[in-house]
């Protein structure tokens, strides 16, 4: 009895009506965009995984297709130039009811060391290819009358972070992005939501110089069932419960000046 009742309010149970019957994934070769893609296929979506290096995407095609049963696509794309994200979206004319916005481009430096180049590059991965997503995206949802998006975006992006500064920012736009459409795009029947997540242990954060796993660190799959689960229930969901605290006291509870010093003592040694 009181299983069927938690069967009833389960969120997985409409995720194919409402998401079907292709999600896009955008950077989904390795680390967290691979654990979207398998929640995706886990949640019965076909799945189009988009990335630079084919090989990786290859192997986890196959093996979306052989766990789950599910059709999967893989589309070699530099999500830092427009003309490849769109054309994802003419890819054999796929309806996507879900995209998740997962590449990330994060050098990490003071900014007088780094290229401008480098600083461009940030935004046109991190900014650029999400807010492109984002309006492809929903301008064939709008028809449907239903949809979901998810951008990711970051603790760092809370308050300013020295030797990250831009990618910060960049999560920050992310966040502000996903608030705006969140309430913009719901009378539309699309779900938006920016997942705002704390340390996860992908490849991407191995590189760094960590000499320890940060507090509240998750595994990409945690994060990325997490944030799947809360779709519907934005503007932002936050995952983990130290992570939510950490972006209750650097967000709204320190002074401005004491939360960017605070951050600054982490990504000073990185
Ligand atoms: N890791 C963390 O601790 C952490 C914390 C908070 C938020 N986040 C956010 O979570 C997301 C994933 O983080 P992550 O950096 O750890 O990465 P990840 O999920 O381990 O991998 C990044 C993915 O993006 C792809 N990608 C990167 N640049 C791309 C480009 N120009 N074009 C196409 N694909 C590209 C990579 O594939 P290819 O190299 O094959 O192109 C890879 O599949 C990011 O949005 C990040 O801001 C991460």
């Amino acid at each position: 009895m009181l299983k069927d009742f938690f069967y009833f309010y389960h969120p997985m149970k409409d995720f194919t009506k409402k998401y079907g019957p292709w999600a896009l994934v955008a950077g989904a070769s390795e680390g967290l965009g691979e654990a979207f893609a398998v929640e995706a296929a886990r949640r019965g979506l076909n799945v189009l995984i988009a990335a630079r290096r084919l090989d990786k995407l290859q192997d986890l095609a196959a093996s979306l297709e052989g766990r789950f049963g599910v059709e999967v696509k893989y589309r070699q794309a530099d999500l830092a130039d427009p003309a490849q994200i769109r054309a994802l979206f003419l890819h054999q004319e796929l309806t996507f009811g879900l995209v998740i916005y997962n590449a990330a481009y994060a050098p990490i430096g003071w900014f007088t060391d780094l290229a401008p180049e480098n600083l461009e590059k940030i935004v046109a991965v991190n900014a650029q290819g999400p807010l492109l997503v984002a309006k492809l995206a929903s301008d064939r949802m709008k028809e449907l009358k239903k949809g979901g998006i998810v951008l990711m975006s970051s603790l760092a992006g809370t308050q300013g972070s020295p030797k990250i500064a831009t990618y910060a920012a960049t999560k920050a736009f992310n966040m502000i992005l996903a608030e705006g459409l969140w309430k913009e795009l719901k009378p539309l029947g699309i779900d938006v939501l920016a997942s705002c997540a704390g340390a996860i242990l992908t490849p991407g954060y191995g590189n760094t110089k960590h000499q320890k796993p940060a507090p509240g660190s998750m595994t990409p799959q945690q994060v990325a069932s997490f944030t799947l689960d809360r779709l519907g229930r934005g503007p932002v969901v936050v995952p983990g419960t130290t992570n939510k605290l950490a972006r209750l006291l650097m967000g709204r509870l320190l002074p401005r000046r004491l939360a960017i010093a605070l951050m600054h003592q982490q990504t000073k040694n990185l």
